[in-house]
Order: C-alpha cells, then structure tokens, then sequence
C-alpha cells in the first residue's frame, strides 16, 4: 500500500489575507521567489509521491498555469538567452503529474476531500494543506510515510500549542503509542471551546487517509462553522479502525496568516541560498536599531 497520491484542496476564499487575495489566490502569495503552494508541491514530490489533485473553484486559474509550461514565455527567455532561468520554469512544469477537481460549493475540507474520491479510489492517500508550511530536515510528508510503511493505518501530524491556542485547531486526544511521538487516537474535535479538553495536540495540514474516509464524508453532517469538516470524519473513522497522531521533526508555519506569513518570509529568507546571508545580516542590523 504505497502512498501515491496527494490531495492539496485550494478552494478556499483566502479572506484573511484580504485585500491581497482579491485577485490572486492566497496559494499563489510569494515567500521569497517562489509561491507558497509551489513549496508544498515540492515537499510531495520530494516525499516520492506520484500524482497530485488540486481541489480548486473558481479564480484558482493561477494556480494550474503556474505548475504548466508556459510556451510564450518560454520562447521569450530563449531569446533573451536567459536559459537558466527559462530551465527552472520549465523544471516547475514537470515537476509532478498534476490534476484538478472542482469543488463547485465551499462547504468545508471534508467535502473538499471527498471531492476528489473519483481521483484516488481504494489507495490511502496524503493530504496537505496548503496554508501549512513545515520546515524540517527530512519532508514532513516523507516523515509521515515512513510511519505509514509500518503501521498502515491513518495519521494525523500534530504539534503542541499553548492552552489559549487550542480553539484555532483540530485537537486530538489520545495515548502515548510505545513509538517515539505516536499516539494512539482517541477523540478528536474541531475548534474545540475553550476549557473544553486538556489535550494540547493539534492537527497540523498534513494527513494520511485510508480511502474508508470517502464514505464516512459522504453521510457527514456540517460541523463547526456550518462546514463539513474532515475532523469529524476522521473521529468517525477511528471508531473503524485505528488512526495515530504524529509529532513531526519541524518548524511548521502558517502561512495563512499574517503574523505566521511574516514568519515563513524570515524563516525561508534567511535561508535561501542567494540571498540568505545578506538578509540575515540585514535582520541583525534591524535587530540592533530596535
Ligand atoms: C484546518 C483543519 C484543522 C487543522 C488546521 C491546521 O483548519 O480543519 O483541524 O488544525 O487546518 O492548519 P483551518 O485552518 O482551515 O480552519
């Protein structure tokens, strides 16, 4: 049961990051020189993932344009002997096979997920968010599949938030595994109200699905906020069978919020091979003035 497939719903409205998302997805917002979703691309397929399914609705055209080739501005940059360059665009276009499903009514990450049950079949499958960036030395995917090759039950990846947190994410509850970071699920709930569980484990964009959660989304009713929501189904199917929660080697980031952004834009920056020395420097010298 190999993981081949990876769902990356892009769907969603992007109204946090409002007026910057009017009228470009927020998938498509830059952290350094490359849009956030094409860092998410790049951790599936270093992860040895085969195939991904976008879940997109309308105005996510970008998106798709941005992981094809571009003949035009290909023929530009020949002539411009800009061959570099015209090489890494080309290398984004063949990067991964790619595929999209449209999920024609925003009624949560569940239905997004169902929406693409066509697509996977009976095969368990990944997921990932697109708002949730993870820094790690090893992909938090690969980390993820490594654990999936030896257990072959569904997991969750989590990490642990301070109590006045804990309303922001899907929280699970669970029992320490005998396996380093691996926890047996117990319950889980969506945006729980605060005082509502003593539980600091919090999901984190980043799924292993048994295909058995197609149906359970089928009969699914909407849960927090009016919307279907893949939480719900996942506790639904942990009465079935078995599911782990997984606390990744990493530093996750959310890039679908402001401050989180903010963070990803240094944490990547100071990084990048170009121009990551001088933009550390340039940090310091900040720093200093402060
Ligand atoms: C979604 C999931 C939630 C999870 C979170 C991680 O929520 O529903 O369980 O903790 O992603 O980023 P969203 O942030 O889309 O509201």
């Amino acid at each position: 049961m190999k993981i081949r497939k990876a769902v990356i719903p892009v769907a969603g409205l992007g109204t946090r990051f409002l007026p910057a998302t009017k009228a470009i997805p927020k998938e498509m917002m830059t952290i350094v020189d490359r849009p956030t979703i094409q860092y998410i691309v790049e951790e599936v397929v270093a992860s040895g993932i085969d195939q991904i399914i976008f879940v997109t609705s309308e105005g996510k055209s970008a998106i798709e344009n941005h992981f094809d080739y571009n003949f035009h501005l290909d023929s530009v940059l020949r002539e411009k002997n800009k061959v570099a360059l015209g090489e890494e665009l080309n290398n984004i276009s063949n990067l991964i096979d790619i595929v999209s499903v449209r999920q024609k009514k925003p009624l949560g990450l569940g239905h997004a997920i169902w929406t693409a049950r066509h697509v996977i079949g009976n095969e368990p499958f990944m997921v990932l968010l697109g708002d949730d960036m993870v820094l790690s030395n090893i992909p938090c995917a690969k980390q993820m599949i490594s654990l999936f090759d030896e257990i072959g039950e569904s997991i969750v990846a989590i990490q642990r938030v301070p109590q006045n947190q804990t309303h922001r994410y899907g929280i699970v509850e669970g029992e320490e595994n005998g396996r380093d970071k691996t926890y047996r699920v117990r319950r889980m709930v969506e945006k729980p109200a605060p005082g509502t569980t003593d539980s600091d484990m919090a999901i984190i964009g980043r799924y292993i699905l048994m295909p058995d959660i197609f149906e359970i989304l089928s009969t699914t009713t909407p849960g927090h906020g009016g919307e279907i929501q893949l939480t719900d189904a996942l506790l639904a199917l942990t009465k079935k069978r078995s599911m782990y929660a997984y606390e990744f080697d990493g530093k996750r980031y959310d890039a679908g919020d402001k401050m989180g952004y903010l963070k990803a834009i240094v944490a990547y920056g100071i990084r990048h091979t170009e121009i990551g020395k001088d933009f550390r420097e340039h940090l310091i010298e900040i720093a200093a003035d402060l």
